[in-house]
């Protein structure tokens, strides 16, 4: 059965709306005038990049990226080895402000900004340019070249996007930390990657309040011991930022008065241009490696594809930079398109829920891309909150992170949409560069929960245990079968690991780590990860990671940690510990609570916690995490446990319900 958006509007309720088989096709309107506006055209760009893809790239390659020296071959692959546009010459900085300066469309705006506490600015490309440039000169005379390493920590304001793209007019390589990791991940990180130079804010705003974020930094840099210089842009103001001499310089001291002329350096087309670390399924985060040319040009066209892109849209990506959705969406893809971008620095709910809603009637803002756990706050939050503003000008919506449920797509596109809106259900990695399966908004009919299609150049591959496809209907493990420009280059500094990771399951194939099927319709549906990777709001963490920190308590044994279901974030963090013999209490439970938030970052800390004299494992020492999650979510208990060593823990572990 397939139902029309009316059909789906009947009864009021949002509730009963029901997964699969709905269908929503594009508007006649809005297939009209989009850039792939047939589906015929789609499948000849699809069966073009699948069949002849060094003619289709070269193509690519030539028509939306500047070259100062061309490419020769257009892809070297072998697995895990990929090397696209071999011998030319791009620069990701040049493609995103100086192409556009140079066709005369210098005065075009490039980034609309607003702060959390309501200051505005705008810079064309032209001004863009100029803060790039200035920065990059900066760089230089802290003695910042080609290959070394700047760590990034900022809240979001131009001068992250201006910092990340002055490395990459250097040929210098930008790692973006999160600017709610701790000290301690901060110094894991800079350490992995021998950063040289460090930069961040003297503080940070949210809801109101100012985050020190240079203190976190400078206890980060105790532990940090390849760092040499850092930079700190004035945002927040006061006069208690303690500034080391010798290692810490202003922004305005050393940025502000620099010419602003540096021209961008041309750089082979595999020069790393950023490290973004994520988690994996064991403890340490990995450093993911994207190079130049083959990520910009995968940003940009699938920003070009899947976001309709238009001269005039106002496009809002609600993102972090110190996210892949934030290097791809806010910074690479939007501007090497030219679009015109809203960039917002604060939380969704200041001074007031309807802050989104404000942004997007102020700006007149066409295309939105958020995340689904931000859907599901504002549906909590109330309609009432939305009504208030004018949502008329949004004409395409986007969602990222986590597959949407069908009842959060519903409210997104009726109440955020209004009923008008395509909705693309955007599926994708820190390791893919860009996305990989989304509906095109002008041909592709939606399924709430779907993902539905993958883009040229996209070959998925469902398989099982030993790699042989399967019945697709009944799902399997993801894999892509063929190299595309923006796949990850490497793990940084960890080319085993990168193997065994990515490419050991299915030889010569990309392992995605998700699980998915595929219906009747050829639509993709994701089932979610197969490793101990959970999805909290829309962040990747590794179980192992939150056990790995909390068994750093001098009080703690032994810790399991799972996802248990979570009517916001998607997953929440339970964690289950065996104690040493101190005594437990509310007190101990808020400290292990804070000592994870302090190891990791505030996103890891876990929402449940519970301590047991011993974990359910089996007979050969595996902690049993089925068993696991299946208490977490307060679930009867599911399957075999005739191997269990210990069936008395889990009867113990049920009784704190
Ligand atoms: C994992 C990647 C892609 C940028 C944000 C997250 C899950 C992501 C979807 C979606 C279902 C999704 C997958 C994936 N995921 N988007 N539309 N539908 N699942 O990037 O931190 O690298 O996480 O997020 O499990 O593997 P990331």
């Amino acid at each position: 059965m397939s139902a029309t958006p009316a059909d789906a509007s009947q009864g009021g309720s949002i509730d009963h709306v029901l997964t699969e088989d709905r269908l929503f096709p594009p508007s006649a309107e809005f297939a009209k005038n989009a850039v792939i506006s047939t589906v015929e055209q789609y499948e000849s760009l699809y069966a073009a990049a699948r069949d002849t893809p060094d003619a289709f790239w070269r193509d690519q390659a030539n028509e939306h990226l500047h070259w100062f020296e061309p490419f020769g071959d257009v892809c070297q692959w072998e697995a895990p080895d990929a090397k696209w546009f071999i011998g030319g010459k791009t620069n990701a900085s040049y493609n995103c402000v100086d192409a556009h300066v140079e066709a005369g469309r210098g005065d075009k705006v490039a980034i609309i900004w607003e702060g959390e506490p309501g200051d505005q600015r705008t810079l064309t490309y032209r001004e863009l340019q100029t803060e790039i440039a200035k920065c990059a000169e900066a760089y230089e005379q802290l003695g910042i070249g080609e290959g070394d390493v700047v760590s990034i920590y900022m809240p979001m304001t131009p001068e992250l996007a201006i910092a990340m793209l002055a490395c990459a007019r250097i040929g210098a390589i930008h790692s973006v930390i999160f600017a709610g990791f701790s000290a301690e991940s901060i110094a894991d990180r800079n350490n992995d990657a021998s950063a040289k130079l460090m930069i961040t804010s003297d503080g940070l705003y949210r809801r109101g309040k100012v985050l020190p974020l240079k203190q976190t930094v400078d206890e980060a840099l105790e532990k940090s011991t390849t760092v040499e210089k850092c930079l700190v842009l004035r945002r927040t103001g006061g006069d208690d930022t303690p500034m080391q001499s010798g290692r810490d310089v202003w922004w305005h001291d050393v940025v502000d008065s620099q010419p602003g002329k540096l021209p961008a350096k041309p750089l082979e087309s595999e020069t790393p241009l950023f490290i973004l670390y994520t988690s994996g399924s064991t403890g340490k985060p990995k450093g993911i490696l994207h190079t130049t040319a083959g990520y910009n040009l995968w940003a940009r066209r699938t920003f070009e594809w899947v976001f309709d892109h238009r001269d005039d849209d106002i496009y809002w990506c609600t993102a972090d930079c110190g996210w892949i959705t934030g290097h791809s969406y806010i910074v690479y893809g939007p501007l090497t398109a030219g679009a015109t971008c809203l960039m917002y620095e604060g939380a969704p709910n200041h001074p007031a829920e309807d802050r989104f809603w404000e942004l997007v009637e102020k700006y007149k803002v066409t295309i939105l891309y958020t995340a689904p756990t931000a859907v599901r706050a504002f549906i909590k939050w109330g309609d009432e909150h939305v009504d208030k503003h004018d949502l008329s000008s949004l004409r395409l919506l986007g969602s990222v992170g986590e597959g949407i449920n069908p009842e959060a797509w519903m409210w997104y596109h009726e109440k955020i949409g209004g009923g008008r809106c395509p909705i693309v259900d955007t599926w994708w990695q820190t390791e893919t560069g860009g996305i990989m399966m989304s509906p095109l908004p002008g041909i592709t009919p939606t399924k709430p929960g779907s993902c539905t299609k993958p883009l040229p150049g996209v070959i998925p591959k469902i398989v099982d245990e030993i790699g042989n496809e399967v019945d697709s209907e009944n799902g399997g493990k993801l894999c892509i079968s063929q190299p595309w420009p923006g796949m990850l280059r490497g793990i940084w500094g960890d080319p085993k690991r990168f193997v065994e990771q990515y490419f050991m399951d299915v030889p010569g194939q990309y392992l995605t780590g998700d699980n998915a099927r595929r219906d009747n319709d050829g639509y993709y549906w994701i089932m979610g990860r197969i490793d101990d990777v959970i999805n909290v709001s829309g962040h990747r963490l590794s179980t192992i990671e939150v056990e790995s920190a909390l068994v750093s308590h001098p009080n703690v044994c032994e810790a399991a940690v799972v996802g248990r279901p979570d009517d916001l974030k998607g997953q929440a963090i339970a964690a289950f510990v065996t104690t040493t013999d101190r005594e437990i209490n509310d007190e101990f439970l808020k400290e292990l609570k804070l000592h994870v938030r302090k190891q990791i970052g505030a996103l890891a800390q876990p929402d449940d916690i519970r301590f047991t004299s011993a974990l359910p494992k089996t007979r050969s020492g595996k902690i049993m995490r089925r068993l696991l999650r299946d208490v977490a979510a307060g679930r009867e208990l599911a399957g075999d446990t005739s191997t269990l060593e210990d069936l008395a823990s889990i009867a113990q572990l049920q009784e704190k319900d």
